[in-house]
């Protein structure tokens, strides 16, 4: 477990990676390595709280991921609102402040409404923040930003050379929110597959081989260990 002192990542994201391959080693639709890859989400998620991490931000589902079989989707949506209807309570109860990073208007009826519903049950909340990455794309986001941009000058309340880092991360979906510090990928694949390209800019990469059902809170506070030892320089020479 983690020593007092250690640094800890202010934010941390994590592409949970693996549960269709956990699903096939165990003979097993793939469906139920979803299932196993939400209890996996909820010890992590509750272990962050409790050590103190600022954020965290989970990758749930994709834009790409809607051209998965029909039955997976369906799943995966099901999956969804049963975390949002029955973990809700607890979450609160932790104090933990749930966002949304994504385009939540493509998402059944259901689903948008309990995201909303947590978002805005949660939103005083001074604990933990959870980002749950719902029919989110990196690119996707970022066209967004330019457009919103590109509009204030159009409507000339913005000049192009006041554009700069600060105007432009108010208009991400985390905005407010510190750059990503530890990027976790799970199942031995080395992609970041469109997950908050900006925001990774800094990031230090982890890419633990083990498949998300099976990463445990042990294999956490080792990443959480081993980020505490890594030089990070943003650029400029070692001290
Ligand atoms: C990648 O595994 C995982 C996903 C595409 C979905 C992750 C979603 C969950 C863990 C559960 C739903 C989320 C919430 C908020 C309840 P994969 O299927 O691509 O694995 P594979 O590469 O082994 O096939």
């Amino acid at each position: 477990m983690r020593q007092k002192n250690e640094q800890l990542p202010r934010h941390v994201a994590i592409i949970m990676d693996g549960n269709g391959r956990w699903a096939k080693q165990h003979s097993l639709a793939v469906a139920l390595g979803h299932r196993k890859g939400v209890e996996t989400l909820r010890e992590i998620v509750r272990y962050a709280s409790d050590v103190g991490i600022e954020v965290l931000s989970l990758y749930a589902f994709s834009t790409e991921n809607w051209r998965r079989s029909k039955p997976e989707v369906a799943a995966l949506m099901a999956l969804i609102l049963e975390f949002f209807r029955s973990e809700i309570d607890e979450l609160h109860a932790n104090r933990v402040r749930i966002r949304i990073l994504g385009d939540t208007d493509a998402l059944p009826g259901l689903q948008r409404d309990a995201v909303h519903a947590a978002e805005q049950k949660t939103k005083d909340n001074d604990g933990l923040q959870l980002n749950i990455a719902l029919n989110y794309g990196s690119r996707d986001e970022i066209l967004r930003a330019v457009r919103a941009l590109a509009q204030q000058v159009k409507n000339g309340n913005l000049q192009p050379e006041q554009i700069d880092a600060a105007r432009f991360e108010a208009l991400l979906y985390t905005a407010g929110q510190p750059d990503v510090d530890l990027l976790i990928r799970t199942s031995g694949e080395y992609r970041l597959s469109n997950f908050l390209l900006y925001q990774n800019a800094y990031a230090e990469l982890m890419f633990p081989e083990v498949l998300w059902p099976d990463f445990t809170v042990q294999h956490f506070a080792q990443a959480l260990a081993d980020f505490g030892k890594r030089d990070r320089r943003y650029g400029g020479r070692a001290t």
